[in-house]
């Protein structure tokens, strides 16, 4: 095993590292012979003729190639796929409450739960809308995706991510990506556990431009880290999992495909501190567009607008005069799934709880309830509104997510969410 840890500073860095001095080529990706007895690979994640500035591919020199294991078979998991389906959709807003934990215990592959998502892998756009419950660390079993990158989001616990590029930990309030393809095992050091994943089939994420806020502010590229290499150098009996057009295969494979000794390249797995994120807001009146709290956006082939945009509601001030403090009421031509990692929203006064989640769909109508509305309406405004522990996310997409059938029919689905505006008086009184 490779003692190696730690962490590579930077978003879309060309980075190399190696866990034994020696392992990486100078002048060359494939030399005749690699050091140590190691085989050279390349994985690229992009098209090859992709513009350099959006070209994304990493040589691996590792014990074996990515090629050696069995035939690969169905694998059984009901509850995670891409099918999403042609059947009406209802426009009605949707709210969950957190997924329990599976009864008979689950690792992180058998407990993925699809939500629901737009698009396909076989049209490489899109985006699959996931939930995980899970109480064991993988034994013996390796996965990867090659439908889409893995937008990992933590809630519950903390995840101890090994993939072929080094090992990832992430804890609630940090989120993790893994680029398509490439293989890993989630252990989880404090058992239960539980999060989101965005799966997008999509052009990778990347860090959104800045316009006229400048060259500082949002997410900085500093602030993502990508581990250094570290690599399993053991033999048994072990299962290859893989997510290939919506479904997923096993496969027998004789040794830890974790076996990359030193690599270098841009396509790279990484990990981000959502509370390192620098909250940009109006300090006169009104609230910015929430794109003004974009982590990251996966770009769709029109211009501005995001095949999956990922924004946060992090902790902040709420200055603004003459406003409406919360978020507005508000239609989108965008669809939005929400989650809660930590604390309150503050557009809602119950019911949105840490692990739950919502969705709603292009031009449907939601907004704060009730009390929400009461509260903001009536505030002093000569006093600022401290938002201190919360954070809550969003995957926004271009197009209406689909929810799976598990999800409509769930009992932890809650079918009375539409209430939380019923109380919403009218106040109206013509001159
Ligand atoms: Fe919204």
């Amino acid at each position: 095993m490779s003692q190696s840890s730690g962490y590579m500073t930077g978003f879309g860095n060309e980075f190399a590292t190696e866990a034994v001095a020696g392992t990486l080529p100078v002048g060359r990706n494939s030399p005749q012979r690699v050091a140590h007895g190691l085989y050279a690979e390349q994985l690229s994640g992009t098209a090859f003729t992709a513009p350099r500035a959006q070209n994304r591919r990493s040589w691996l020199y590792r014990i074996r190639p990515a090629a050696m294991h069995g035939p690969f078979a169905p694998f059984a998991q009901p509850h995670l796929h891409s099918d999403f389906g042609s059947h009406a959709v209802t426009p009605d807003q949707l709210r969950w409450d957190p997924l329990p934990m599976p009864a008979g215990g689950a690792d992180f592959v058998e407990g993925l739960y699809t939500m629901g998502g737009n698009g396909s892998p076989a049209a490489g756009s899109g985006v699959g809308v996931h939930l995980y419950a899970a109480d064991r660390s993988m034994q013996g079993r390796y996965f990867y995706d090659a439908d889409g990158e893995l937008l990992i989001v933590p809630q519950l616990g903390r995840l101890r991510i090994a993939t072929e590029l080094g090992v990832l930990e992430v804890e609630p309030q940090q989120v993790a990506v893994i680029p398509r393809g490439i293989r890993f095992r989630v252990d989880l050091p404090d058992g239960p556990s539980r999060g989101y994943v965005g799966e997008n089939f999509g052009a990778f994420l990347r860090l959104p431009d800045l316009g006229p806020i400048g060259s500082n502010g949002l997410a900085n590229p500093r602030d993502f880290e990508t581990p250094v290499a570290a690599y399993e150098d053991v033999e048994g009996d072990f299962e290859l999992v893989a997510k290939f057009q919506g479904h997923l295969w096993r496969a027998d494979i004789g040794h830890s495909p974790l076996d990359v000794v030193g690599w270098h390249g841009n396509h790279v797995p990484y990990r981000y501190d959502l509370r390192r994120f620098n909250t940009i807001g109006s300090i006169s009146y009104d609230h910015p567009d929430p794109s003004i709290f974009l982590v990251l956006t996966s770009p769709s082939d029109t211009s501005g607008v995001g095949n999956l945009d990922f924004a946060i509601f992090p902790p902040r001030w709420l200055v603004a005069q003459d406003t409406f403090r919360p978020p507005w009421f508000h239609r989108n031509i965008a669809s939005e799934f929400m989650g809660l990692i930590h604390g309150a929203y503050d557009a809602k006064a119950e019911g949105f709880v840490p692990g739950g989640c919502s969705i709603h769909n292009c031009m449907t109508g939601h907004g704060p309830d009730a009390a929400t509305f009461d509260k903001a309406s009536n505030a002093d405004l000569s006093k600022p509104d401290v938002i201190a522990d919360t954070m809550a996310f969003m995957f926004e997409t271009r197009a209406v997510i689909r929810p799976a059938a598990q999800a409509l029919e769930a009992t932890h689905r809650q079918r009375d969410y539409q209430q939380c505006w019923a109380g919403l008086r009218r106040h109206f009184r013509a001159p």
